[in-house]
């Protein structure tokens, strides 16, 4: 990855990662990842600063700020940031949502979400009879237009004649970039080099013909070696449920990556193992478990801190420490596969603070 040599070259084998522990369980989860992330870099000799910072649900109903143009700023100096949770009881829908992880997904260009899809053994899918060697792939997500970026609004508001408009902004450049990303990581991914594009180019006939052109106009140029595939969303939806074998990389645009990246976490066992970055490949990447804040078991050490570790491990892969990462993820299969009787919150024979010690014990 650029990153890579961006981070080597800047801070040799030390990194200097930010820590936004969030709301709810986000701080829990996160210290386990934190403190395997320690163990790790004792035995592959890197070393880390770590930087926390208070962004979230509790700040914002002290102060009424979430996080100012400044504060993200002053985030381009880390190597990395890892994200614990955003989402409050108290704080309307919303709020933290887009002024704390969009902000920062947009103003640090963060353009990929990436989310690795894989049931680790042990793991309950819901799809019968399947198991890890069905379930292991990768979806890059388009995180910077589409639908999200803001554009729109209301006309006539509040009377029978009101319009509301949400448009769904997809640039060249913006498509291309994501599409490069995805050709380039589906080629380093697996022996299979299967590129799935997801659209709906049977209505989207703007929006997902400029992703069509593009895929097909530099995979036939630049990325020969790759097969190109395409599935429209609604039936990658029945297909992820029915073959998930069948796939190795799928790339979509921000709406429906979305969408199918919660139905893949649901089939990789759930939200206490999905793990995603939103990554800037030239700049400043954001780690984080996908499932939410968890108000209800805020403070009772038994949310799974699987996910969170996931998310380090990931960090890991795109700082340029692949053994330590590999290290992460050896770890975390002896413990799902050996250790937890379920990844549900207060049911996995553990609570999170041994799970944490169980995979720093396994590293
Ligand atoms: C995700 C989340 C976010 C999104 C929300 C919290 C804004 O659902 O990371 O998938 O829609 O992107
Ligand atoms: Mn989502």
């Amino acid at each position: 990855m650029a990153q890579k040599s961006r981070t080597k070259e800047r801070s040799a084998s030390r990194y200097r990662i930010a820590v936004i522990g969030g709301d709810g369980t986000g701080p829990e989860v996160t210290g386990e990842a934190l403190k395997v992330l320690q163990a790790v870099a004792a035995l592959e000799q890197f070393e880390v600063e770590l930087t926390a910072f208070d962004y979230g649900g509790e700040r914002y109903l002290k102060t009424g700020k979430v996080i100012s143009d400044d504060e993200v700023e002053a985030l381009r100096k880390f190597d990395a940031l890892l994200l614990g949770a955003v989402g409050h009881p108290d704080v309307a829908p919303g709020i933290l949502e887009k002024g704390l992880l969009l902000k920062l997904r947009f103003q640090l260009d963060q353009y990929i979400n990436l989310r690795p899809v894989k049931l680790y053994p042990g793991v309950e899918t819901p799809l019968a009879g399947r198991g890890p060697e069905d379930i292991d792939f990768v979806i890059v997500r388009e995180n910077t237009e589409g639908l999200y970026t803001g554009m729109g609004g209301f006309a006539h508001k509040g009377t029978p004649h009101e319009v509301a408009t949400q448009i769904m902004c997809n640039t060249r450049m913006g498509v291309e970039r994501c599409l490069r990303f995805a050709f380039e990581y589906c080629r380093k991914r697996k022996d299979k080099k299967q590129l799935t594009l997801v659209a709906k180019t049977n209505v989207l006939t703007y929006a997902s013909d400029l992703w069509w052109r593009v895929f097909n106009e530099i995979g036939e140029k630049d990325y020969p070696d790759v097969k190109r595939d395409y599935n429209h969303v609604d039936a990658c939806c029945m297909w992820m449920v029915k073959n998930p074998e069948f796939y190795d990389t799928i790339v979509t645009d921000n709406m429906f990556g979305d969408i199918i990246t919660d139905l893949a976490a649901m089939i990789q066992g759930g939200l206490g193992v999905a793990a995603g970055g939103n990554i800037n490949p030239h700049g400043v990447s954001m780690f984080e478990p996908i499932g939410g804040s968890a108000p209800k078991y805020t403070g009772k050490n038994v949310i799974n801190p699987i996910a969170a570790i996931g998310a380090m491990r990931m960090m890991l892969e795109f700082l340029g420490e692949e053994k330590a990462a590999a290290r992460v993820e050896k770890a975390i299969t002896t413990v799902t596969g050996t250790k937890m009787k379920s990844m549900s919150a207060g049911q996995m024979g553990y609570s999170t603070t041994e799970v944490g010690d169980l995979v720093c014990a396994a590293l």
